[in-house]
């Protein structure tokens, strides 16, 4: 028998070239499929490929694409995102079934690489692990924090920071006209950029620090918000730094959210002036323009509580909510769940399934008038603030705000568009940052309505 002798043959090379390719393709379509056949107690879910698993299911907005894999594989969806086993709840029963029947082995978190940079995350309510330290913070919270008694006392300090917000848009609605229509020599000779000749670019730069302030810096804010319970903090605080990481979440917690569902909510009564036209005159009828809008209003606003509803019916800033991890192997609608394994709850989905809204991709804040269903973690169809244990501890507080900011925008301002902009032609597309925002800042031009 001879040996066949190595070929320079370029077209041989090719042809073994493409053959070599060809059958690692075919090994990998082999074993993408193994990965649920030989895993059958694990929930169903989109086959993956070895190493990188389902990362690339994901895409860049993974609150939507987990939202298109629920049609094809129903309520519980299995991941392996790396190597990273997650589970994602992605229907109003799977919700059920994991808050009301398996809340305790299902409430730790899942902490990845970025965020154990720090040891002091253990400190946190966010990101702590469930145990007794967990539950004190838990407790604070929600007695000396965000207690019904707390939050009345509180409503001043908030009324006067809505006074600030809308005493600084007035103005800046006056101003900002009138700085755009001045002619600027600079823009004409760019050479004198430098100097700012007629200061009007430090004018614009002090108006950005007036915005810093009606938003708060983030620095001496949370002081302002803890006054009154700073010595319980410090009392039941071990670590100076875990005090200043609890009171930095509290307010980022409490910003980011409100920030983002206030965008949004004005995004959509843009968009629908028919339902801005209805909240308006609600607010008219009930408050008038003679006095503020305060939070004892809120009660007798059916249709603004409705509109808030909505709004985080479609656009829930914590899409996924914060990943949770399973304490133990446990038994889901029957299937194994192994402990470790990462959680997502796509609350975005669940707000958006025909299964359990009609025209669920419609702004129709009528559908909850007559309708027992809110956020406060019971409809597992509507879960913008989670549910369980780890449910969000500033739920009472963000329901106040985000109507009084709201209402009181609404009160003050006629709102409109920006000029070429209109319902149809808005970018209403969504990016995920430190919560769901628009990708696109809205831009809307209020008309002062005199109190
Ligand atoms: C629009 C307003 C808000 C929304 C939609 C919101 C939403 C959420 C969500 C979805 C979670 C995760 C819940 C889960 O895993 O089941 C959460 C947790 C949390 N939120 Fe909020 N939140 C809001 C306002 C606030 C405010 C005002 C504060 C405090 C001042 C706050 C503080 C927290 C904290 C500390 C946690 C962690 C709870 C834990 O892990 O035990 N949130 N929030």
């Amino acid at each position: 028998m001879g040996i066949i002798p190595p070929t320079t043959d370029p077209v041989m090379v090719y042809a073994a070239f493409c053959l070599a390719v060809a059958t690692f393709v075919l090994l990998l379509i082999r074993n993408r499929s193994k990965v649920t056949s030989s895993t059958s107690r694990l929930p169903p879910g989109p086959p993956g490929w070895p190493i990188i698993g389902n990362i690339l299911d994901l895409g860049m907005a993974p609150h939507a694409s987990l939202a298109k894999l629920q049609t094809k594989y129903g309520p519980l969806i299995w991941l392996r995102l790396g190597f990273v086993n997650t589970l994602v709840i992605s229907s109003a029963e799977g919700a059920l079934e994991m808050f009301k029947n398996h809340d305790n082995t299902f409430c730790n978190r899942y902490l990845n690489e970025a965020l154990k940079i720090c040891e002091n995350y253990n400190g946190t309510i966010t990101l702590g692990p469930y145990g007794p330290y967990w539950r004190m913070l838990r407790r604070i919270c929600t007695t000396e924090l965000f207690s019904r008694k707390r939050i009345l006392d509180t409503a001043p300090l908030r009324r006067r920071c809505v006074d600030k917000l809308i005493a600084w848009i007035s103005k800046e609605a006056k101003e900002t006209v009138e700085l755009a229509a001045r002619p600027n020599i600079a823009d004409f000779f760019p050479t004198l950029r430098p100097i700012d000749p007629q200061g009007l670019k430090k004018k614009m730069e002090n108006k950005m620090l007036e915005v810093l302030e009606v938003v708060g810096n983030g620095k001496d804010e949370p002081t302002k918000i803890s006054d009154t319970n700073l010595n319980i903090f410090i009392l039941v605080s071990t670590q100076t730094l875990n005090y200043v990481f609890y009171m930095h979440e509290l307010f980022m917690g409490a910003t980011e959210t409100t920030n983002s569902t206030v965008e949004w909510a004005m995004t959509e009564l843009l968009t629908n002036p028919t339902t801005m036209k209805k909240v308006r005159d609600e607010i008219t009828q009930v408050v008038g323009h003679k006095r503020s809008f305060e939070e004892s209003d809120i009660d007798n606003l059916p249709y603004l509580r409705a509109v808030i509803k909505e709004t985080l019916r479609l656009h829930p800033p914590i899409p996924l909510l914060v990943p949770r991890s399973v304490i133990k192997d446990t038994e889901l609608m029957g299937y194994i769940i192994p402990q470790g394994t990462q959680v997502f709850v796509n609350v975005w989905g669940l707000g958006r399934d025909p299964a359990s809204w009609d025209a669920p991709l419609a702004f129709k804040p009528e559908r909850f008038l007559d309708s027992t269903v809110d956020y406060r973690g019971q409809n597992f169809e509507f879960l913008p603030f989670g549910a369980g244990r780890r449910i969000c501890p500033g739920l009472p507080l963000g329901n106040q705000m985000l109507h009084l900011v709201l209402g009181s925008l609404i009160q003050s301002f006629e709102w409109s568009l920006e000029d070429g902009v209109t319902p149809e032609t808005l970018d209403k597309s969504d990016k995920m940052g430190m919560s769901l925002r628009k990708a696109f800042l809205l831009k809307a031009v209020p008309k002062p309505v005199c109190l």
